[in-house]
């Protein structure tokens, strides 16, 4: 499929079974999810769905209490510093430090990520170079617009280098053009580097666009996994089958047949609803 380099390149990221609870509330429910070396990999799914708290447990910050999370074959419960050097992520919640310069900012990652002093200026400038941020980089983080926010941190998560980038919405309230950037920036990386990327996104049209593949998780699990345009092509079948005309499914209707009516008990909802209402009021 979309694997450059065959079925036999080691998995950047295995989960298998993986399982985290709040409480009573399963967040993660038996997770099972393979993304391949190299392919950008979206994780969808509505609001509560458990993204985020998956993201969390591969990345180490959270513990592994079931099941086994793999990055490039190490164990994340059992070598968690093996796993922390081969990832970058951002997170969800914004995370620079308003009181610092971006280069500062970019810099304590470079430290807490053990980049070495002989190596550490220039690698910064690099990062913040290809976020194109040098014009920016003295200035403090407070006085940046959302979407160089959001560079910033992408430059914070690759100064490490990492092989597999992990970003928890990284263009949410971000404007189309900044958006834009921000996967130009990534892919560009990602050209010069052979990258993996996993991407969380309430933008059914970035995940089309710019996902090889995409996973929708509702309620802790996966409940549809395949390229956006197999699962777009899946979907029209069924229409078909049921005698629509003209049956041309958006991914976002494929993530509504897949979520159903879960959404509405659990307040999960799309950020575009009103495009949404378009297309049903178009439909019915
Ligand atoms: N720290 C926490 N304490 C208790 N419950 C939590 C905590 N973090 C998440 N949860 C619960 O776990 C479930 C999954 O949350 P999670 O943040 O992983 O979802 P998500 O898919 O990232 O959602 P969103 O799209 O809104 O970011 C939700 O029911 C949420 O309320
Ligand atoms: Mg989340």
């Amino acid at each position: 499929m979309t694997d450059p380099r065959g079925s036999t390149a080691p998995a950047a990221l295995v989960c298998d079974g993986l399982a985290y609870a709040f409480g009573e509330i399963k967040a993660v429910d038996d997770l099972e999810l393979s993304v391949r070396a190299g392919e950008v990999f979206g994780l969808l799914g509505p609001n509560g769905a458990g993204k985020t708290t998956a993201i969390r447990c591969i990345t180490t910050l959270l513990p592994v209490p079931a099941g086994m999370v793999r990055v490039f074959g190490h164990d994340a419960a059992k070598e968690r510093m093996a796993v922390r050097r081969l990832l970058g992520y951002v997170p969800q919640q914004l995370s620079a430090d308003a009181g610092l310069t971006g280069r500062e900012n970019v810099e304590l990652f470079a430290r807490v990520f053990d980049v070495t002093r002989r190596e550490r200026a220039a690698r910064v400038a690099r990062v913040l170079e290809a976020v194109g941020l040098t014009p920016a980089a003295d200035r403090l983080a407070k006085t940046y617009s959302g979407g160089m926010i959001r560079r910033l941190e992408l430059a914070q998560a690759l100064v490490s280098a990492p092989r597999l980038l992990m970003l928890d919405e990284p263009t949410i309230g971000l404007d189309p053009i900044a958006r834009t950037s921000v996967w130009e920036h990534i892919n560009a990386v990602r050209a010069a580097t052979g990258m993996t990327v996993l991407v969380t996104t309430h933008s059914m049209d970035e995940a089309d666009q710019y996902c090889d593949r995409v996973a929708l998780m509702h309620r802790g699990r996966i409940h549809a996994l395949g390229t956006p345009a197999q699962l777009r092509s899946e979907l029209a079948d069924r229409r078909r089958e049921e005698g629509e005309q003209d049956p041309r499914p958006t991914l976002e209707d494929v993530f509504r047949d897949v979520a159903g009516s879960g959404l509405d008990e659990q307040g999960g909802d799309f950020r575009d609803v009103r495009s949404t209402r378009r297309t049903a009021s178009r439909v019915g």
